[in-house]
């Protein structure tokens, strides 16, 4: 069996105290031999060299066995206060543990065996070593001292994923050393950067614990309606995993562009580190849900349509759909089959956003409109104020007051949710009249009780004047009947 990295590492160290201390007992038991050796070797003149010699090496035995005393602190120390308090120390900041004891041991080693020399007067007299020291070490503490000023601005930290400079490299930060930064990239390669570098870089930072957000950006026909779109992508990429539940996804129009409309959905990740993962599934939704709700992707192809003047129920060939929802109308009901057929093919339909103004009171209007799909809110202003005065649903109509009668719209009307409606002009309205004279009676029933409900909402006495048998000479008058 395969023993622990770390378990290695500890007898490997064991073994190098063991041989230090060994080396450094048996030198310090033999220092007088070799000392004697030395001078019988270089002549008796040289004592001095020969004690210099025996010095620098017992020099760098204590050196020896103080870095790895230094070492041993180091992973006791900070060890400790990970087992403790579950602070686990950068690595900069255990460089620099280790370089200050190992630097303060050094210096106290080097002033108990060498007492004669001033430490401070070689420090100050030599220029020259000062310079070469500063030249050869001008990048290297270029790069510790900017790791330092990262460590103490923390812009980011070890697990989060950072974009760095004009090449952006990108990736998860893996640490953050005297030297570098270095990052782990989604292909698993490693990317140093020198922390001097990345100092000078725009850096842009994506904390872990942080909601960090992504866009996908995706495409659909022309015909395919914004509202359903929006709505089948939301809960089709809420649903993804690693998408945050915190936060809705965001699905809007991008642009209109040359082969469909261009979208783009923003959603929040709980973990950003994989969000090539999660674009991928996101897109893969995507494509499910269009599959489901028969949304089309867009894809580069042009399409030629050859416009013919024509009504709704030849040209969408849904004409079956309309016939039956315009004799669902109460006010269409005396109208025979082929009656209804012909208003079919005359209505013109339309489609209105959540929102949209399908009309605005004052405008002038030749039209009426029975609501196909969705929902409208009829709307009239009371101080300056929009006040409802009524919600119509499929199968209902509106619109007639300004057709019949030839006044300004009385109301303003809003769609509720996308909304289809049907329109049917005067002409279509001036044929079913000739041919139902009974029709105008009933709808000037239903124009009297609408009127009445728009004089108690806006305190408009004008209205009130309206009775059903005024409304019905109007409409005659008007319609020439
Ligand atoms: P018109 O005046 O042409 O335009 C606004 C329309 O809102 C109006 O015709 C009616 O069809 C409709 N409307 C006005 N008041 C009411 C009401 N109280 N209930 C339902 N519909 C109304």
């Amino acid at each position: 069996m395969a023993r622990p990295r770390s378990t290695n590492k500890l007898i490997l160290f064991l073994a190098a105290s063991a041989a230090a201390l060994l080396a450094a007992y048996l030198f310090w038991s033999f220092a007088a031999d070799v000392r004697a050796l030395l001078e019988h070797r270089m002549g008796s003149s040289s004592a001095a060299s020969a004690d210099t010699i025996v010095q620098v090496i017992k020099l760098v035995l204590v050196g020896i066995i103080g870095y790895l005393v230094v070492r041993a602190l180091n992973s006791l120390f900070f060890g400790l206060a990970f087992q403790l308090k579950r602070i686990d120390a950068p690595t900069l900041i255990r460089n620099i543990f280790t370089i200050v004891a190992f630097t303060t041991f050094f210096l106290i080693a080097f002033t108990w065996l060498f007492p004669d020399v001033k430490l401070g007067a070689l420090f100050t007299t030599s220029a020259i070593f000062g310079v070469i020291l500063g030249l050869a070490l001008q990048d290297t503490l270029g790069n510790f001292f900017a790791g330092i000023s990262l460590q103490a601005d923390r812009p980011f930290q070890v697990g989060d994923v950072i974009t760095v400079g004009a090449q952006r490299h990108t990736g998860v930060v893996d640490e953050i050393s005297w030297r570098a930064i270095k990052i782990r990239t989604f292909t698993n390669h490693v990317v140093l950067i020198a922390n001097s570098n990345a100092a000078k870089e725009p850096i842009e930072v994506c904390p872990r614990g942080n909601l960090n957000a992504r866009l996908v950006l995706f495409n659909t026909l022309y015909t395919d309606s914004p509202a359903k779109t929006i709505h089948v992508v939301r809960e089709a990429v809420r649903e993804a995993d690693n998408v945050s539940e915190k936060v809705t996804p965001i699905v809007r129009i991008r642009n209109l562009g040359d082969n469909g409309v261009d979208y783009e959905v923003k959603y929040w990740l709980e973990d950003y580190a994989k969000y090539n993962d999660t674009d991928a599934l996101v897109r893969q939704r995507i494509w499910y849900a269009f599959r489901r709700a028969g949304i089309n992707f867009a894809f580069p192809t042009r399409t030629l349509y050859v416009e013919r003047p024509g009504r709704l129920a030849q040209r969408d060939g849904d004409g079956g759909a309309v016939v039956e929802r315009l004799s669902a109308v109460d006010i269409f009901a005396p109208l025979s089959a082929d009656e209804t057929t012909l208003l079919a093919q005359a209505a013109v339909r339309h489609v209105f956003a959540p929102g949209e103004t399908v009309i605005r009171a004052g405008d002038p209007g030749s039209s009426m409109f029975v609501v196909h799909k969705g929902k409208v809110r009829v709307q009239v202003s009371e101080n300056g104020r929009p006040r409802t005065v009524a919600t119509l649903n499929e199968g209902d109509f509106f619109g007639e007051m300004a057709l019949f009668t030839g006044e300004p719209r009385t109301a303003n009307v809003l769609a509720l949710e996308e909304t289809e409606v049907l329109e049917i002009g005067h002409a279509a309205m001036k044929r079913v009249f000739d041919t139902n004279p009974d029709l105008v009676e009933s709808l000037s029933f239903i124009m009297a009780e609408r009127r009445q409900g728009l004089a108690s909402q806006t305190d408009d006495s004008s209205t009130n004047t309206h009775s059903s048998a005024g409304i019905l000479s109007a409409i005659k008058r008007f319609f020439g009947i």
